[in-house]
């Protein structure tokens, strides 16, 4: 295998690290291997202590590296945390003539000059997405590459984030032997994996409920429109059933893995579990809906959070413009009950999607921890795919991935 087809993405989470390595062929992706290992010095999405992230780093890259016997060098990590932002950028261009036919390479342009827009100090971009495009005042219709234009508009949606967030990241990368090549917003990745084009094409939101972070990406018309994050996720509800329950850490985990539930009427009335007493042996009985009515508790004011940052971005689509659902992903989406709870916070339906499926994802890579690392992978081959088009050489796949990255990733 020519090493220059070889595709790696990194998931460095609070919770894990995930490392997906693959190889672009004619024909699409085939997966070569994949790890996951638990991650250190990652709080809320964000990598605070660069020494303790590189060990899992390492060991997943190792791990990943011995499985598809290659000796990796390059990756594109993908990042969700409360400190990157998105902001909206509106973009007007004329046709370089008359009758010029609006194609790809037009896209890539308008997406080549959002990255180049100043930003104040201290905070770096990291991708551009597309969020709506119109020519002459029309949306896009049909294939691209048939209709002739004579102005083109576009609203960007930037993701940026603070420089430091994006250094602990590279460093902690980069220290574990792989060049960072770019850097695609976890939430981009995941939709890319787990939402399917008809949704995204009717409005749909994807709410990745992690470990540190919780956040929410709507889509509309097949674009990203919207994104919010809260710095909240599973680790919080564990963290309440600690307090409220008075035990250890690592047993308030285990009781939310083994009878945790997000809505406490789901549970019957005289049910108990038991629980260790935190000082000296023994244990204790207590009602199995109190763990629940923690965990709902927690759990209910992250998505009013996240309605509420919705609401300040001025999002009115709830119960009008997004006619379809809500589709819950990351770990903590395992909770039962969630659906539930999430359909009666946000009044729209909802359901649980954990994994990517496809033929050509391995059966053991269908959990949640590969549902964002795949997805990047997803991305970049999208992009490979949108160099093809433009390029009319029609060059080797290796040539086309160094175009991507040139043109297609935001240089770090
Ligand atoms: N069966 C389960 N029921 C409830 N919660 C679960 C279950 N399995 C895992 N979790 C929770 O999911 C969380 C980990 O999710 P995930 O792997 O998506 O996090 P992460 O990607 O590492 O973190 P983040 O995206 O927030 O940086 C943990 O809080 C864990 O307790
Ligand atoms: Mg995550």
């Amino acid at each position: 295998m020519k090493m220059g087809n070889v595709l790696v993405s990194l998931d460095v989470g609070t919770m894990k690290t995930s490392i997906v390595v693959a190889e672009a062929i004619e024909s699409g992706l085939v997966i070569r291997s994949f790890a996951s290992v638990e991650s250190s010095g990652v709080i809320r999405g964000s990598v605070v202590d660069i020494e303790k992230a590189r060990k899992p780093i390492a060991d997943a890259i190792s791990q990943a590296s011995r499985c598809a016997k290659l000796r990796l060098k390059q990756a594109i990590v993908t990042l969700g945390s409360p400190l990157m932002n998105s902001i909206s950028m509106h973009s007007i261009a004329d046709a370089p003539q008359k009758n010029s036919v609006f194609s790809h390479s037009h896209i890539l342009s308008i997406l080549e000059d959002a990255r180049k827009i100043s930003m104040p100090e201290g905070i770096r971009i990291i991708d551009c997405e597309i969020s709506s495009l119109t020519i002459d005042g029309k949306p896009i219709s049909g294939e691209i590459g048939r209709e002739t234009f004579s102005r083109v508009e576009a609203d960007i949606m930037v993701f940026v984030a603070k420089e430091a967030v994006i250094e602990n990241l590279k460093s902690a990368v980069e220290k574990s032997g792989l060049e960072v090549i770019g850097c695609i917003p976890s939430s981009i990745a995941a939709a890319e994996a787990l939402v399917a084009k008809e949704d995204r094409c009717s409005g749909v939101a994807l709410l990745d409920i992690g470990a540190g972070k919780s956040d929410m990406i709507i889509f509309e018309n097949m674009c990203p429109r919207y994104h919010v994050c809260v710095p909240f996720g599973g680790e919080n509800v564990t963290h309440d059933i600690m307090v409220g329950l008075d035990v250890t850490h690592r047993e308030a985990e285990r009781l939310k893995l083994k009878y945790g539930c997000a809505m406490e009427k789901m549970i019957p009335k005289d049910a108990k579990i038991d629980v260790p007493n935190i000082h000296g042996s023994g244990k204790r009985a207590i009602e199995h809906r109190y763990l629940a009515a923690i965990m709902e508790a927690r759990l209910e004011e992250i998505f009013a959070l996240l309605k509420k940052k919705l609401q300040e971005k001025g999002v009115s689509l709830f119960g009008t413009g997004l006619n379809s659902k809500i589709i819950v992903s990351g770990g903590t989406a395992m909770t039962p009950g969630i659906v539930e709870l999430v359909e009666r916070v946000f009044n729209l339906k909802a359901e649980v999607r954990l994994a990517a499926s496809g033929s050509n994802v391995p059966d053991a890579m269908k959990t949640h921890d590969y549902a964002v690392a795949f997805g990047a992978i997803c991305v970049f081959l999208e992009r490979l795919m949108t160099i093809r088009r433009i390029d009319a050489t029609r060059s080797k796949i290796a040539t086309m991935l160094t175009k991507v990255k040139n043109r297609l990733l935001q240089k770090l």
